[in-house]
């Protein structure tokens, strides 16, 4: 299989795909507390569109699936989708980001079905905190979730948007967690996609900041590989089972190296996570469009990516900064 590339001579080969834009809980940093207007169910890529899709896009060359959301795991019948995708030709790895609320059950089907690893969103190790942060007491549920993924030996990664105000405290902490657990814990910058931009007063957890914090706290942190395309610079703490990655998601670092395009829950293809969608696929399948006519369509956006988020943020059709929810946007 030839390695499909960009405009700016970057390989892709990693689909996001959400599978929904609905969530079960109503984190601070990803939506107002009413939440956001849900997209109506005929509005959703179907499983046969989603299927269908990645079966092509595999055959381009993209050979890594991160099903993402919203949660993905209220969309109804999750796993029979993922029974389907695991069979597709050309998915090599395929990885699920999700809140764990609902996705303890799922776990030992997960690993049957050959999951590569599981992004788990925990932004503290507090239960009042985070039900402050998520506006819903359901901390037990996710600690439920990591247990599993433990349990079963699948590769976790936890990830922790840093915010001043909320969760500073739990930064130690969560770096505790990777003495005795195989996990790799994340700290990221917090972008302002909560579907309202009003509580976005200033940046102040910059990837620097977070790092100068960790180093002060843990002056033997070490610097360990990052692979090619890691969105997270990564550390270790010498003894320590577990890593430390920190991902300036919002400062955007790794843009030069960046091998991911998005398709969000209603088929929108984002080839940034900071633009405003460059393609209707949905209409585009429902208009009856052969497969060759979609490749050449995804070919001709694939040769007009922008270089990095902040020019793709510059051509967005308005001008204006993204404030939509994540779950909107597809993570
Ligand atoms: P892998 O590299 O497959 O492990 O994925 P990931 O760690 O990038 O995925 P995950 O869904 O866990 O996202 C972690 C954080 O990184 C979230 O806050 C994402 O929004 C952010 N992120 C993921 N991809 C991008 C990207 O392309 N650009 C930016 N700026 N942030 C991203
Ligand atoms: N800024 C940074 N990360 C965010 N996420 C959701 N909203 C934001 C935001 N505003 C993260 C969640 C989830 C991942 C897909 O995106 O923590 O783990
Ligand atoms: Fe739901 Fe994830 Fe948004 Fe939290 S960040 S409200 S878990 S979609």
């Amino acid at each position: 299989m030839e390695t499909l590339y960009d405009n700016h001579g970057r390989p892709i080969n990693y689909l996001r795909l959400a599978v929904t834009d609905r969530c079960n809980l109503r984190c601070f940093y990803c939506m107002p507390e009413q939440g956001i207007t849900y997209l109506p169910k005929k509005e959703l890529l179907t499983f046969e569109e989603i299927i269908r899709l990645i079966s092509l896009t595999a055959s381009m060359g993209i050979s890594k699936i991160r099903l993402t959301g919203g949660e993905p795991f209220v969309r109804n019948d999750l796993m029979k989708l993922i029974r389907n995708i695991v069979e597709i030709p050309g998915v090599k790895e395929w990885h699920i980001t999700t809140n764990g609320i609902l996705t303890a059950p799922h776990i030992k089907e997960l690993k049957k079905l050959g999951v590569a690893s599981v992004n788990l969103s925990l932004d503290t190790l507090d239960r009042e905190r985070f039900k402050q942060i998520t506006r819903r007491d359901e901390f037990s549920s996710c600690l439920a979730t990591l247990q599993a993924l433990l349990d079963n030996d699948i590769a976790v990664k936890i990830n922790a948007v840093v915010m001043e105000g909320k969760n500073i405290e739990d930064l130690i902490a969560m770096t505790e967690m990777t003495r005795n657990k195989n996990v790799s814990v994340r700290f990221i910058e917090e972008m302002p996609f909560n579907g309202a931009g009003s509580h976005y007063k200033s940046f102040t957890w910059s990837y620097r900041k977070i790092y100068e914090y960790l180093k002060l706290n843990y002056p033997d942190l070490e610097k360990i590989h990052d692979h090619a395309n890691s969105t997270s610079y990564n550390y270790k703490i010498p003894g320590y089972s577990g890593s430390i990655g920190i991902i300036a998601a919002f400062s955007r670092t790794f843009c030069g190296s960046c091998n991911r395009i998005r398709l969000t829950a209603q088929g929108i293809l984002k080839t940034c996570l900071y633009d405003d969608g460059v393609l209707d696929i949905r209409t585009l399948l429902r208009s009856g469009a052969n497969d060759d006519e979609i490749k050449n369509q995804l070919m001709k956006a694939f040769s007009q990516r922008p270089a990095n988020g902040f020019i793709a943020e510059e051509r967005r059709k308005n001008h204006t900064p993204v404030h939509e929810s994540m779950s909107t946007i597809g993570g």
